[in-house]
């Protein structure tokens, strides 16, 4: 019945299980349904309850298993059997997860509904690796751009603001486009010798991490083959790594 039940958008965190919160996991086992897509770890799966209607709507051959209306759909029509309903995500939900139209649906329906923000991959990846986001005299700030677009349409980013050497610079889903970044930002007047990395499936056990230059990093990307999710820094801090990083070694 409407009115009665609640959606939890909820965020999972980076990959690592241990990195999700309280909340997160308190709604997780309270859950009579979860929504759940492809960066969200079987371990955190887990700890649905049998009883829990589980839909999968993660991408398969890079499409969404279920279109995203559908999604936002699913979430109204599963709240108004009465269910409470978690929609999981990687990271946080509002980073980058769509969280937000999801949101505006089922305000839009008037759904009850709560947000339980998570470890976004910026964060989580890169305090794992040693790599702080802002750091002072290395970068006075930071920004999360999307690197994803149409796959024959150039990135409609703004290169000059982007290419500011103090600022601490993360690319979410940027790896099919990582030689136009690097391009775009070194013609804006990037230094290209400009410390960069790109850190695939970060937190988990098979993490692996390519270090570089903006002007260097594609190359050396597409000789390691990293397989997704790619995270890519682009900043001073990425020295830091050397001092304040953990194993595994980077790929140099
Ligand atoms: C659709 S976005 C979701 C972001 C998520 N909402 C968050 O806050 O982290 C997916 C992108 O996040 C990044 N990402 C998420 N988890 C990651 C991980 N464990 N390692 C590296 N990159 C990750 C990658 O750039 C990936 O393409």
């Amino acid at each position: 019945m409407a009115g009665e039940s609640r959606v939890y958008l909820v965020g999972a965190g980076p990959g690592d299980p241990d990195l999700i919160t309280v909340k997160a996991l308190r709604v997780l086992r309270a859950a009579d349904a979860v929504v759940y897509d492809r960066l969200v770890s079987d371990e955190i799966l887990s700890e649905i309850p049998a009883h829990a209607v589980r839909v999968y709507v993660g991408k398969e051959g890079g499409t969404h298993s279920l279109p995203q209306s559908e999604i936002s759909q699913l979430l109204v029509t599963l709240a108004r059997q009465g269910k409470t309903v978690v929609r999981l995500k990687g990271g946080d939900p509002y980073i980058f997860g769509r969280g937000g139209e999801e949101a505006l649906v089922l305000a839009e329906a008037s759904v009850p509904f709560e947000v339980v923000p998570g470890i976004t991959a910026a964060s989580g990846v890169l305090a794992g690796l040693g790599v702080p986001l802002t750091h002072r005299g290395l970068a006075n700030g930071v920004r999360f751009v999307t690197g994803q677009c149409g796959k024959n349409v150039p990135l409609d980013l703004n290169w000059a603001s982007l290419a500011d050497p103090d600022t601490t610079l993360v690319v979410y889903m940027g790896l099919a486009k990582l030689p136009e970044i690097s391009a775009n930002l070194i013609a804006a007047g990037m230094p290209a010798d400009q410390p960069a990395m790109a850190v695939s499936k970060g937190t988990l056990e098979d993490e692996t991490v390519v270090l570089g230059t903006i002007e260097s990093l594609p190359a050396r990307v597409r000789e390691v083959h990293l397989a997704p999710p790619v995270l890519i820094l682009i900043g001073r801090v990425v020295s830091l790594r050397e001092t304040l990083g953990r194993d595994p070694a980077p790929r140099t």
